[in-house]
């Protein structure tokens, strides 16, 4: 038997409580495909914070690094945690602390799913660069709160920084329909991203067999909404991958369904899996929340693990319940709880009848 240990960390408002269904489904097709989650549970979040003054130990890296992966709920409640103190205390302490350069999020429209678009065929995979661009974090304020103030926000684009990214996503095209889309804006942004493309150029020459097309991203914006068969997987910045991806998934049918990994490819450090969504304080104890995202976070965490198998039946399976329409949360205009819709993609996975 397979053993992977996992490091959960629910988090806030309905982080554990979609996380708390999802990992059933997940041990349930390791019962089927031989392996175990040794699962260990780490209660950080804004509880935490509210008691201890920090979101996580001082030492929590060290308490992550040993783990094959870590699976994430979600961070903030801002009643309760500012939401800057909150995401940059955990959450991007971790994507950054353990290199977690590429964040990866596949956009695709579930059996049964309704998406707002009237034509609605895509399978689209975007690589989002993680670590630096323009969420670095670098510039600063000065003469605050007088007239005169001034706010500079700069973007790090750097060549160790960009080409890693750009060389995970030409690797994905390969395994994929030989297609890569790369998210630009150098007609308007002449350093960062003429650099940008510059390197995206070096790369492409080391891929000869990927059709590699590059779009401005407020046209690759609209096209994601007009024509979004047309695209297959996309790399972009951090900033564009951020947007472009709200549209993901928004035509995927919402934050309820949009799945996501922080991988650290060069696997020296954890990779962490996690639903797009946070913590909805709107819905958090209502039992409302949709736990596709989770699962299928979940899916792509058992990928990542070497369980290619087991991660292809929990994406079938929850395409099975959504499919057949009977087992859906109120955003997709059912009437389940969390619980019950991921019981029913559990159902599936053991080999039964939704
Ligand atoms: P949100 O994603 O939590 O909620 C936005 C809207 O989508 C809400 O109306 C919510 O009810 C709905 N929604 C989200 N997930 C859903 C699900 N699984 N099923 C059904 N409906 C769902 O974003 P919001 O309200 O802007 O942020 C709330 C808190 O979460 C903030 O503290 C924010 O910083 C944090 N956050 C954390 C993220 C993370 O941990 N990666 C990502 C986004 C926000
Ligand atoms: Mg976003």
């Amino acid at each position: 038997m397979r053993q992977h240990q996992i490091a959960v960390i629910g988090g806030d408002g309905i982080g554990p409580e979609v996380v708390a269904a999802a990992l059933p489904v997940l041990r349930a097709v390791g019962e089927k495909f031989g392996f175990q989650l040794d699962t260990t549970d780490f209660p950080w979040g804004c509880a935490y914070y509210l008691e201890h003054g920090q979101m996580m130990p001082v030492d929590g890296l060290k308490q992550l690094e040993g783990f094959g992966a870590i699976f994430l709920g979600a961070i903030g409640y801002p009643s309760l945690v500012p939401d800057h103190i909150s995401l940059h205390g955990l959450l991007l302490e971790i994507r950054r602390g353990f290199a977690q350069f590429v964040n990866m999020r596949p956009h695709r429209l579930l059996p049964g799913v309704q998406s707002p678009l009237r034509s609605a065929d895509f399978d689209i995979l975007c690589i989002r660069e993680n670590s630096e661009g323009e969420y670095a974090g670098a510039g600063g304020r000065v003469h605050t709160g007088t007239l005169d103030e001034v706010a500079i926000e700069t973007a790090i684009f750097t060549q160790r920084g960009c080409e890693r990214v750009l060389r995970f996503a030409f690797e994905q095209a390969r395994l994929r329909s030989g297609r890569l889309a790369v998210a630009t804006k150098s007609n308007a942004q002449r350093h960062s991203m003429v650099f940008w493309d510059e390197v995206a150029a070096l790369v492409a020459a080391d891929y000869p067999d990927i059709e590699t097309t590059k779009y401005h991203v407020d046209a690759l914006c609209a096209r994601l909404i007009t024509h979004p068969g047309s695209v297959d997987v996309i790399v972009a910045s951090n900033l564009f991958g951020d947007i472009l991806t709200d549209i993901g998934a928004a035509i995927q049918g919402g934050l309820g369904f949009a799945a996501s990994g922080n991988i650290d490819p060069t696997r020296a450090h954890p990779s962490m899996f996690e639903p797009v969504h946070g913590s909805a304080p709107d819905i958090a104890g209502t039992g409302q929340a949709n736990p596709s995202a989770a699962i299928w976070a979940g899916a792509m965490m058992l990928d990542h693990l070497g369980e290619r198998d087991a991660a292809e039946a929990v994406l079938a399976a929850l395409g099975v319940v959504t499919g057949a329409g009977r087992a859906g949360t109120p955003d997709m205009g059912g009437s389940s709880t969390t619980e019950e819709m991921a019981a029913a993609v559990t159902t599936v996975v053991r080999g039964g009848q939704e």
